[in-house]
């Protein structure tokens, strides 16, 4: 993969139902590939198609060999790499290696007793004399990260559902296990991996409480409460990455990317990503949950990541299923559509490999969905608190007079909201102006100038609101500059500069929300 590459997440539930059941399958993202590769994206990432009771909708899986019968069969996977080779685009597939599901055979066996053969593949511990669990740790998704079984008379960790309990990837086995895994799946032709929540996937074997913090910031979760440095961030996760690392280097040219989400992520993301021997990019969550986009969060996220020798490589989402939707988050009652096009715009010029998630591209608003077609148990339960994920996983308009959109020959599993209806993608294929067409344009304008691919990046002074960088590579050196405020705001270009790209306006004063390329002109700097 290159450095620097655009990657689409594909949401399977909700890219495209071929089978009439109301859910995403992979023979239908197969008849969308060339959608996918018109966009001119490096590589296709699918979160979760294996076997799983869905709890978690993927992420909990109790077959990482196997795809689960609502979205197809394995030849249905090697159909759809087939046809992605073949249309230029790279398949990474999702490993969920934190945890298991707890209908895995691997917890089944491994609950019956103290002394099975995978009695250590999880995380078992004693309760404390008074009944309660061995440590004060709490889940992601609300609650003790500890649930108790009777059959061992122990408890068993789960840093998310009480149907996710965690691994032990203290223990070799579950170590060459979880290799075996990666290595199934690279002899069937996959060309890389994203490893999810993988800060989360070693604990500190000491069950060491975790302190709290100060208090502050928004509490919707005991997990909010505390600074968690003993349920996850274990340093030792390094030494396997680089097992792994070493493995899918063995079939050369394969591509790995961390994702790394809490308190410590940038340290973690540099950790995970620092030699040549670690993964290769790792996922940040520095715009994902942002409420606002602010030139000082693109400056501060510049600053960590200034390209010091020994730093690794970034990859930056604006949106994906688990985050509301980013043009939404950061409209502040601004036109969403202009929003969409400076979000491209900007997230082309990033360094570090980007990814873009499915409707991005038709620049979709956060799904509405109302409280009695909520799936996402996290939603549910902490209904109307947290922002929930079913209205980043809403269906995608292909079709906007066809029945459901043209997803679905029936009501999909969620809901999809009127406003995308004339975003879909049959409205914009035939718009030069549209979304969908821009986001083309802008995919090719980073492919076309190493600058914005792999460059440095340096931030230039600027007034409030605006965001002035440079990106740079070799002789050539480009400008990027993007008015984040809500007001229009004076700015000139230097002497010897011209606009290459532009959205919401290409010359004058800068519109709210503009953005704008520009290049030496020829000759200028000579
Ligand atoms: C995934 C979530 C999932 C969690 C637990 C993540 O970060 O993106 O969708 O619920 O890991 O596997």
């Amino acid at each position: 993969m290159p450095r620097g590459a655009v990657i689409y997440q594909v949401y399977p539930r909700s890219y495209a139902d071929t089978n009439g059941d109301g859910v995403g399958d992979l023979p239908g993202i197969t008849a969308r590939l060339d959608h996918i590769a018109s966009l001119g994206v490096d590589a296709v990432w699918l979160s979760p198609f294996y076997r799983s009771p869905m709890k978690d909708f993927g992420y909990d899986v109790s077959d990482y060999c196997d795809v689960d019968p609502i979205f197809g069969t394995l030849a249905d996977l090697d159909a759809l790499t087939a046809r992605a080779h073949a249309l230029g685009l790279r398949v990474i597939t999702d490993l969920v290696f934190a945890h298991t599901s707890d209908q895995h055979f691997w917890f089944n066996e491994s609950r019956q007793s103290r002394d099975n053969a995978k009695a250590d593949w999880f995380v078992w511990a004693d309760a404390k004399p008074d009944g309660t669990p061995p440590s004060n740790w709490q889940s992601v998704f609300g609650g003790p990260a500890w649930t108790w079984d009777a059959r061992r008379g122990q408890y068993y960790m789960h840093n998310f559902l009480t149907g996710q309990p965690q691994l032990n990837l203290h223990s070799p086995a579950v170590q060459e296990a979880l290799l075996e895994v990666v290595r199934f799946w690279l002899d069937r032709g996959v060309d890389g991996f994203r490893l999810d929540a993988i800060n989360f996937a070693m604990h500190d074997p000491a069950l060491t409480d975790n302190p709290p913090l100060p208090p502050g910031g928004p509490r919707t979760r005991p997990f909010d409460f505390q600074d968690k440095i003993h349920n996850q961030s274990w340093p030792g996760i390094v030494d396997f990455l680089k097992r792994l690392r070493a493995l899918t280097d063995s079939y050369g040219g394969r591509f790995t990317v961390a994702e790394v989400p809490g308190d410590r992520a940038d340290q973690e993301m540099q950790a995970y990503t620092e030699g040549d021997d670690t993964l290769n990019s790792a996922y940040g969550f520095t715009y994902l949950y942002a409420p606002a986009l602010t030139p000082d969060l693109v400056r501060a996220t510049a600053a960590v990541w200034d390209g010091r020798p020994g730093q690794g490589w970034p990859s930056w989402p604006f949106s994906n299923h688990d985050a509301p939707r980013a043009i939404s988050r950061w409209a502040e009652g601004r036109d969403l559509s202009a929003m969409a096009r400076l979000t491209t715009l900007l997230l082309m010029c990033l360094r570090g490999d980007v990814f873009l998630y499915q409707g991005e591209e038709l620049g979709l608003p956060q799904g509405e969905v109302p409280f009695d077609r909520l799936v996402d148990p996290e939603a549910i339960a902490n209904w109307p608190k947290t922002l929930g994920r079913d209205g980043a996983r809403t269906p995608m308009p292909w079709t906007a007079d066809a029945p459901h959109a043209g997803f679905s020959t029936i009501e999909p599993w969620l809901p999809i909201d009127p406003r995308h209806l004339p975003l879909a993608v049959d409205r914009q294929a035939a718009d030069p102006a549209s979304q969908l067409a821009l986001t083309r344009r802008l995919i090719a304008l980073r492919k076309a100038h190493p600058a914005l691919q792999c460059g440095a990046l340096t931030m230039l002074d600027a007034p409030e609101h605006l965001l002035l960088f440079e990106r740079r590579q070799d002789d050539e050196r480009l400008l990027c500059v993007f008015n984040l405020g809500h007001h229009t705001l004076d700015w000139s270009p230097p002497e010897g500069w011209q606009v290459i790209e532009a959205v919401n306006g290409d010359e004058g004063p800068l519109a709210p929300l503009s953005g704008r390329v520009l290049s030496p002109v020829s000759g200028a700097f000579a």
